[in-house]
């Protein structure tokens, strides 16, 4: 489906289906000419999500769908009405549809150009559709959306807001792909393939001779029990302007987790193939930036391995060296995600040297239980980055929640044969924390940094109209591109 957007103050021309946004208590503007029936009018009160569609009696439009959009809405509730205009095209069969925003209410819904971007983000993640797994996709009939409304800085809009639609459906795809389709070598393809939609982007994809010339036993030491041989990906981004800052982003890459020798029950084992959707968020960044500059210079790292379990598999207890020499006592394979991040915040910290370094990565069921699929557990190592991802969080409806670092997570780590063990030993619960500390001890204290564990919300988050229900929802690639842009 092509998203075009056009002025709204110009004459309507025919379309199948018209859909006009109303907010509670205020009679929907239509355009001029365009007639619905009085009961359509009195049935529809604006409340929230609670949409009328009817036909039109007279005007260009065949059909009016009266979005309802509750008190005071923000762009969130944009994006929702948005994504619903397109499904209600798409079920009734109709090849286009218009979106309408009259030059009324612009202010009280935060200006042209938010108003743009969070309908273009609506309706752009709203026809989504994963087909990557069918011999015969269908293809929908519905080929073209026009956004309507006031003057340039909604053209504006629309175009950012494309943009990001259009990253967020990229890191879909890679998410919800098969372990099988996707292994860490085809999500070192996908990254490559982004450098060649930029010249501002290059990429560097190092392999496991590399990996062990550089002292990565951590990573090495997951993918040993796999064939599929494991990749640690290096994208570049450089903005137009000199920056003045440089921003590491790491994304965990792990194609498929069965666990290793900690091997994981067969429910929804299948489901393990998202745990690469850290990786997916920091390739969704890339794919943004390859059209929308920001003024930092941005480093994407992604390690990828797969985490199964043959005769070569690391064994519980077995003890690999990291990259910066320290040595790690695995004492649960499948807390496989801490490794292969700990070797790459290793890289980032002596290779990279940013001044703030983001991870995002699909790393403990224990968040899942804290915190639920609707919101991502969030640590910072310092109260501006925290309340710059909270507020990222707000603006994109992708929500983070600050949890703490404790120290007691960080001694639990310590005190067994190696330097460090990969899990908390007591157990004091707590396991959000204790992975997040296990990385912190990799990244070191002189970096800004933050961790994302991502394992709620990656997929198996309420639908929202957009996002959400089934498969991946490309969470991370908004709150970041959100948090870029508002970087000087
Ligand atoms: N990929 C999993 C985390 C996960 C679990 C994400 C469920 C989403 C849903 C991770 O590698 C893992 O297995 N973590 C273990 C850590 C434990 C052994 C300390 C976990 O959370 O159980
Ligand atoms: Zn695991
Ligand atoms: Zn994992």
């Amino acid at each position: 489906m092509r998203i075009t957007a056009t002025d709204s103050s110009k004459a309507l021309t025919s379309t199948p289906l018209l859909a006009v946004l109303a907010s509670e208590d205020e009679t929907p503007a239509l355009p001029r000419g365009v007639r619905i029936p009085a009961a359509a009018k009195k049935d529809f009160t604006g409340k929230a999500r609670r949409d009328r569609m009817t036909d039109a009696t007279a005007g260009p439009a065949d059909r009016v769908l009266l979005l309802g959009l509750g008190k005071e809405p923000g762009a969130e509730e944009l994006r929702r009405a948005a994504a619903r205009a397109v499904k209600a095209a798409r079920k009734l069969g109709l090849s286009s549809l218009r979106i309408h925003q009259g030059a009324g209410s612009v202010k009280a819904r935060g200006g042209a150009a938010a108003i743009g971007q969070a309908l273009a983000e609506g309706a752009g993640m709203g026809a989504y559709v994963y087909t990557g797994g069918k011999s015969k996709p269908k293809t929908s009939k519905l080929s073209r959306c026009v956004l309507a409304g006031p003057g340039a800085g909604f053209r504006a809009g629309v175009r950012d807001g494309l943009t990001l639609a259009e990253a967020n459906v990229f890191s879909r795809d890679l998410q919800n792909q098969a372990g099988n389709q996707l292994t860490p070598r085809a999500l070192a393809a996908a990254a490559r393939s982004l450098s060649t939609r930029s010249p501002r982007i290059s990429c560097r994809v190092m392999n496991e001779a590399a990996m062990k010339k550089m002292g990565m036993g951590l990573l090495l030491g997951v993918s040993r029990g796999s064939v599929e041989p494991a990749r640690l990906i290096h994208l570049v981004y450089r903005p137009r302007k000199k920056a003045k800052r440089k921003v590491a982003l790491v994304g965990k890459g792990l194609t498929f987790d069965a666990g290793g020798i900690s091997l994981k029950p067969s429910a929804k084992m299948d489901e393990m193939r998202y745990d690469m959707s850290g990786s997916a968020a920091v390739l969704g960044v890339f794919h943004a930036l390859a059209k929308m500059d920001v003024p930092v210079e941005v480093h994407g790292v992604v390690p990828s391995s797969e985490n199964l379990a043959d005769g070569m598999a690391t064994k519980p207890g077995d003890i690999h060296k990291a990259m910066d020499g320290t040595t790690v006592e695995v004492l649960n394979t499948d807390a496989e995600g801490r490794l292969i991040l700990g070797d790459a915040l290793c890289y980032v910290r002596k290779r990279v040297k940013p001044d703030t370094a983001i991870d995002l990565a699909t790393l403990t069921g224990a968040v899942v239980v804290g915190l639920g699929h609707e919101i991502s557990g969030m640590y910072a190592t310092t109260d501006d980055l925290r309340d710059r991802l909270v507020a990222a969080g707000e603006a994109t409806g992708e929500a983070v929640w600050p949890l703490p670092l404790l120290d007691v997570h960080m001694r639990n780590l310590r005190g067994g044969p190696a330097d460090l063990r990969n899990i908390n030993q007591p157990n004091i619960g707590g396991g959000s924390i204790a992975g997040a500390q296990f990385l912190h001890h990799f990244i070191g204290d002189d970096i800004e940094w933050s961790h994302l564990d991502i394992a709620g919300t990656a997929w198996g988050a309420e639908a929202r109209d957009y996002v959400g229900g089934r498969g991946g929802t490309g969470v991370g690639t908004r709150l970041l591109m959100r948090y870029l842009t508002g970087l000087k």
